[in-house]
């Protein structure tokens, strides 16, 4: 007790200093600005153990309850600064956007592509960014109505019967059809095979150590990835042979010339395809599969739904005549039950960006090279901006929302070309799930599985009916 005593009046004196000189900096315009708050954790793995010993989402939560809306970590061996409000999303991703470049470990680019545009800022990125958003726009995009309703026709019938489906592998293999029609059109069977069977083979060494050794995951995932490049050099030197003029993506990548008369080159396009099917598949899968999750956990709004859809579906002499691009902008209840699933899921939490220079925001210092991360699912989940934020209510979305505060397909130079696609796909699969089908979830209804994106639990087992055969 003696030992204790002299060091109180220390403490209390280090104090006050210490919030005398916090004060005086606040008034020093000419002060370096500081980092943000938040702890770094254990020399080299930080807190990483403390990210994936848990659900993320809970370790994003904590820290912003605890530091706000800015603050600092260690992960997977960098510094962070993450930003959790909607200001802060917007000053990294549009009105600082120079100042924060795309950042992917090597390995991962690597077996993409590192060509593909996502991984690129500046004039490469522009150009390609505008020839990709071209043919995934809109006035592009409604000529596919026939053939994405014609491709989830044909999953949704295959899934019917009395046997488990696992509905996210299922919704993987329509996105994945979707992916092919956007690139290439109408390819044919056997390259639409060879491609899926090569790209299945690169996706599990995506998520696997890369290491090169002989028979591990990724090394085999270098090997297909090699046999993508030599099936996209034949579909190219065959659609260069008939000189065909076609207004697909690959069509687009094809034709393309800059001012200064380039082209693009075959391995630009290659990395660029993959780089297009890589986006598209697993996201568009992960919330359709929400998608069908949510709509059976609310009846009543399920009822909704399928009262907006058979009206659609009646007036086309019950399925006899094919879906048109207007109907699917004529379904608003649908339509806000994708936003909501998007809001609700947030299967892309956050992104990564790095710092390019050190920066300064509110008074905080981003350090050149640290790593940046706009967190879009804290944003979705906040009650300032969404009340009752984890009740799935689509009806939030009959009112406008505040700027940056709903970014599921993320925000500015690099905000996705393909969400229209994505919508449009959900939209037409939505349509004849409820005009046709009855389902039921298997075994478990609630957990969430990352794959990596977050998926319900194994998947969403379930067994899908024909309505008409009950
Ligand atoms: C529900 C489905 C989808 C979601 C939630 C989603 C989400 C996103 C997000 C958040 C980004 C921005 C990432 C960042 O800023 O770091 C992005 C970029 C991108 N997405 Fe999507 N996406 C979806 C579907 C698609 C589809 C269907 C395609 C193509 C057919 C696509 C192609 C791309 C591409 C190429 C980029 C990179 C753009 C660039 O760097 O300029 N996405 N996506």
């Amino acid at each position: 007790m003696e030992k204790v005593v002299p060091f109180v009046p220390i403490i209390l004196l280090g104090l006050l200093l210490h919030i005398f000189l916090r004060r005086r900096n606040k008034r020093d315009p000419h002060k370096r600005p500081e980092l943000p708050p938040g702890s770094m954790g254990w020399p080299y793995i930080g807190e990483t153990l403390q990210l994936y010993s848990q659900d993320p989402n809970v370790f994003f939560a904590t820290k912003q309850r605890r530091y706000g809306e800015i603050f600092k970590t260690h992960i997977l061996g960098c510094p962070c600064v993450m930003l959790a409000s909607p200001e802060a999303a917007r000053f990294v991703l549009v009105t600082r956007a120079h100042l924060f470049k795309p950042t992917y470990p090597k390995s991962k680019e690597t077996l993409i592509g590192p060509s593909a545009l996502f991984f690129h800022q500046g004039d490469y990125h522009v150009r390609l960014r505008k020839l990709v958003r071209g043919s995934l726009s809109p006035e592009s995009i409604r000529n596919l109505v026939t053939d994405i309703e014609a491709l989830a026709i044909s999953a949704l019938d295959s899934w019917a019967g009395s046997q488990v489906t696992n509905t996210f592998q299922e919704m993987k293999k329509l996105s994945f059809e979707v992916g092919i029609l956007a690139i290439f059109g109408r390819l044919e069977a056997s390259y639409r095979e060879e491609l899926k069977k090569n790209y299945t083979i690169v996706e599990r060494g995506y998520n696997s150590l890369p290491t090169k050794l002989p028979g591990t995951p990724y090394k085999k995932a270098l090997q297909a990835r090699k046999r993508l490049n030599e099936i996209l050099s034949d579909i190219i030197r065959e659609r260069k042979e008939k000189k065909s003029t076609e207004k697909d993506l690959l069509g687009c990548f094809l034709n393309s010339k800059d001012d200064k008369g380039e082209i693009i080159t075959e391995d630009q396009i290659a990395d660029n395809l993959i780089g297009v099917l890589f986006a598209a598949q697993d996201t568009t899968a992960s919330v359709m599969t929400w998608i069908l999750k949510y709509l059976r956990e609310y009846p009543k709004l399920l009822e909704a739904v399928k009262a907006e859809q058979k009206a659609i579906y009646l007036s086309n002499e019950e399925g006899n005549l094919p879906l048109t691009w207007a109907q699917t902008r004529q379904m608003p209840i649908t339509y806000r039950v994708v936003l909501e699933s998007l809001r609700m899921a947030s299967i892309i939490s956050f992104t990564f960006r790095e710092a390019v220079d050190d920066v300064e925001y509110k008074g905080y210092l981003i350090p050149k090279g640290w790593k940046v991360m706009p967190l879009f699912r804290n944003i979705h989940h906040n009650t300032e901006f969404f009340s009752d934020p984890q009740k799935f209510d689509p009806s939030r979305f009959e009112t406008a929302l505040k700027p940056y505060t709903f970014m599921p397909f993320g925000s500015g130079v690099h905000t996705c070309p393909g969400n229209d696609l994505a919508k449009l796909e959900m939209l037409i699969m939505t349509h004849h799930l409820v005009t046709k089908f009855r389902w039921e979830v298997v075994g478990s209804q609630s957990g969430i599985q990352y794959s990596p994106f977050p998926v319900p639990l194994h998947g969403l087992p379930a067994r899908f009916w024909r309505e008409s055969t009950d």
